[in-house]
Formats: structure tokens, C-alpha cells, sequence
């Protein structure tokens, strides 16, 4: 296989390879085209190079650093387990590293408002925050699944200024919150800045979002090498929603064929990939079919006219149909293997993880780090990094209200 350049891709309108692209009514594919103009005449701009830099640093917390894995490396007995810890960026999550840039982006032109939406509230927590230092006023969308079983974002979200607005529509998730915040961002394009948390939308957000993420996989590269004396991890595994943390850390690695890659998604309440059972996944490599949704073009899970279809994971960042469109194409050109990792798998390594380390990750996160044990004891000698995308303070509550195995 050829080298990944990810400077090759998007192309000028911004497909990866088949996937990708702007597919939207004429009034807000001229916003989007706009915007478009607006990044890329910017994003190579000293100062705002210099200001994003001077974010990272000192309102974020960056760099953050790579944690090796002592104790669960010596339970597995293969392949050392490092982690990227983005769950120290300032807010839990590695959704800060894009939600600063995009409200940079927005006060730059001019813009006063933020209309979001979020999945798990990492990337509504993110938008407060953002539009708390910007001075900006921000609204953030939720379905009312997700508000009720993340409430502590909620309420970091209100307590930070920020409106939000629990959605009933549909199944009350993250795709009926995209729903409900896009409709709102059409009536008040001129004043309104629309950040997508994921490298999902349509063009120019996949490359924005990924650009904005790619701190993580710089950092983690020059660290890796450090710790390891000159070394390069063999493996490097993420989770998968919309890809964007995958994104981030992938960008630092993907040149180098001899480096595997893996993205850990959601098998929810499946216990394996043979049959698919509409509603109980989240697992759109596994299942999902070439589709136009949310104005761009990628795998998701659809039916055969391009409808959505219900997704499930334990974990709300996951629980989506679908991922970005570098996603699609790096899944079609085997550059990335897709793993399907179920609810139990990812709840046990929640508590391993916890227990082992000290750490406690998010639910997401848990996935890849599930993916990581079961990958490591085939590989002994070898190393392994694991993107810890986030902590799981949010999810505390949630576990043990509903899978609770402390010893009482
Ligand atoms: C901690 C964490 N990790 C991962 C994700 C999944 O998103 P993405 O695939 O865009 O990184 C989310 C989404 O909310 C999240 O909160």
C-alpha cells in the first residue's frame, strides 16, 4: 500500500477518494462555501496560528501527556499499552482541541452566535467553554435520551451561559439534535456560526475538524518517540463515533505504512457481527452501506433509499449512524481495520481501566481501550497506543445506576 498523505485529501471539493463532498439545498450550500473560502484562506495565517497556539497552551492545558499503561500491560502480558490522555484537555474530552479553533474561526468573521449540537454533551461542554472565553452567546441542542442520562454536561453547559435545548423529536439522540440545531442555524445564517463536533457534515467540516484535532496526533508522535527512545508505536487505536478524535491522532501516524491501525465502533447490544440487528449497533463499517446524509456522502447505517436507521451504544458519542467520509475511505482503502466492540466489552474496561490505572475513561473511550486488551496479548514485544479521548467523570452515574459492579 502506497503512503497516506493527508495533505492529498480533501480534494477541492472535498471528497476523500468517493466520499465526502457538499450535498445541501442551494441557500446553505453557498454558507458552507463561504465558510469553506474563509478556512482555507486563514488556516495558514500567523496569527491565528499564534493564537490557537497560545489557546492550546494556556487556556487547555496542552500539551496533554501519554500515560504508559503499567498495570494492565502486565495483566494482558503482550504488548505495552500506552494512552494519549485527552482526557485531561480543560472539559474531559479531546472536543476542546476543535471547539476552540471553530469559535476562533467564528469570532474572526464576525460572527456572535454558536448553534450546536452534542451527543454525550462533550462537544456542547466544549462550545460553552468556547463561547465563554470568545464572549459569544451559544446554544446547544441535545436529544432528551442523552440530556437525561448525561446530566452532569447539562449542567456544566447551563453553568457556562450556554442554552440548552433537550429534543424530543425522533428517538431523542444525537441524529434528531443534528436535526433540530441545523433547522435553527438556517434562520439565523448571518449571524450564527454552526460548529459540527465530529468530522461528519458537509464540506469543509470533515477537513476543519481534522485540522483542528491534529494537535493529538503531533503531540503524540513527538512524545511516543521520546519516551521510547526513537521508537514508533506498532499500533495505534482509537474509538469510533464520527471519527474526529480518530482523526487527530491518525494524522500524526498514517504516513507510516508499517504502523496498524485500528478504530474501535460501537457493537452496542450485539454479541457478535454475524447478524445485523437494526437498532441494537452502532457498528457502520460492520453494517453500513454508501449513503447521502447530513449533506455529504459516506458509510452509514441506511436503509436502501439512504434513510437513517436507529443506532444504540451504552455510549452516547457512539451512538450514531454513521462516520465521516475520511473514515469511509480510509476503511476502503485498508488503511484502517474497523473492530466491532459490544457494551459489555467497553463497561468491563471502564471499571478495569479505573481499577488498574487510576483513570477513569469515558465510555467511548473504553471501547478502544477494550479493542487494546484484546489486541495486545497477541503481540508480545510490541506497543500499542491507545487514544484515551476522554474521562468518564460524565459517566459515572449512569454505571452505576445501571451496571454497578462494586463490590458492596
Ligand atoms: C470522549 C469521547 N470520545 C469519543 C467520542 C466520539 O466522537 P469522535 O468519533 O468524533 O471522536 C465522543 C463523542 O461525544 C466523546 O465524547
Amino acid at each position: 500500500m502506497s503512503k497516506y498523505n493527508i495533505n492529498n485529501y480533501p480534494d477541492k471539493k472535498g471528497f476523500f477518494g468517493q466520499y465526502g463532498g457538499c450535498f445541501l439545498p442551494p441557500k446553505m450550500e453557498k454558507e458552507f462555501k463561504k465558510l469553506d473560502e474563509f478556512y482555507q484562506n486563514i488556516k495558514n495565517d500567523a496569527e491565528f496560528i499564534n493564537e490557537l497556539k497560545y489557546i492550546r497552551k494556556h487556556y487547555q492545558g496542552r500539551p496533554t501527556p501519554i500515560t504508559f499503561a503499567r498495570n494492565l500491560t502486565e495483566k494482558y502480558k503482550g504488548a505495552a499499552i500506552y494512552l494519549k490522555r485527552e482526557d485531561l484537555n480543560h472539559t474531559g474530552a479531546h472536543k476542546l482541541n476543535h471547539a476552540m479553533a471553530y469559535a476562533l474561526v467564528a469570532k474572526k468573521m464576525g460572527k456572535t452566535k454558536i448553534i450546536a449540537d452534542t451527543g454525550a454533551g462533550q462537544h456542547g461542554v466544549a462550545m460553552a467553554a468556547a463561547a465563554a472565553y470568545f464572549g459569544m452567546e451559544c446554544v446547544i441542542y441535545m436529544g432528551e435520551v442523552d440530556a437525561k442520562k448525561e446530566s452532569p454536561n447539562v449542567d456544566r453547559m447551563r453553568l457556562m451561559g450556554t442554552k440548552v435545548v433537550v429534543v424530543k423529536d425522533g428517538h431523542g439522540k444525537l441524529i434528531d439534535a443534528a436535526n433540530a440545531s441545523f433547522a435553527a442555524y438556517e434562520k439565523e445564517v448571518d449571524k450564527a456560526f454552526y460548529p459540527i463536533g465530529s468530522v461528519v457534515g458537509p464540506a469543509p467540516i470533515p477537513q476543519m475538524v481534522r485540522d483542528f484535532q491534529s494537535i493529538v496526533g503531533r503531540e503524540a508522535r513527538e512524545q511516543f518517540l521520546e519516551i521510547t527512545d526513537g521508537k514508533l508505536p506498532n499500533k495505534v487505536i482509537v474509538c469510533v463515533g464520527g471519527g474526529s478524535n480518530a482523526m487527530g491522532i491518525f494524522s500524526g501516524f498514517l504516513a507510516d505504512d508499517d504502523i496498524e491501525i485500528y478504530a474501535a465502533e460501537a457493537l452496542g447490544r450485539l454479541k457478535n457481527t454475524k447478524k445485523n440487528i437494526v437498532g441494537e449497533h452502532a457498528a457502520t463499517a460492520t453494517f453500513g452501506r454508501k449513503a447521502i446524509m447530513s449533506g455529504f456522502n459516506s458509510l452509514a447505517l441506511a436503509d436502501k433509499d439512504g434513510n437513517p436507521e436507529p443506532a444504540y451504544s451504552v455510549a452516547s458519542g457512539l451512538d450514531y449512524p454513521g462516520f465521516g467520509p475520511e473514515q469511509a475511505f480510509l476503511k476502503e482503502i485498508g488503511r484502517v481495520k474497523f473492530e466491532a466492540i459490544n457494551d459489555d466489552e467497553a463497561i468491563s474496561a471502564f471499571y478495569e481501566l479505573s481499577k488498574l490505572e487510576g483513570i477513569i475513561p469515558a465510555l467511548e473511550s473504553a471501547h478502544a481501550v477494550a479493542l487494546a486488551t484484546k489486541i495486545a496479548p497477541k503481540y508480545p514485544g510490541q506497543t500499542i497506543l491507545v487514544n484515551l479521548s476522554g474521562r468518564g467523570d460524565k459517566d459515572i452515574d449512569f454505571i452505576l445506576n445501571n451496571y454497578n459492579k462494586l463490590e458492596k
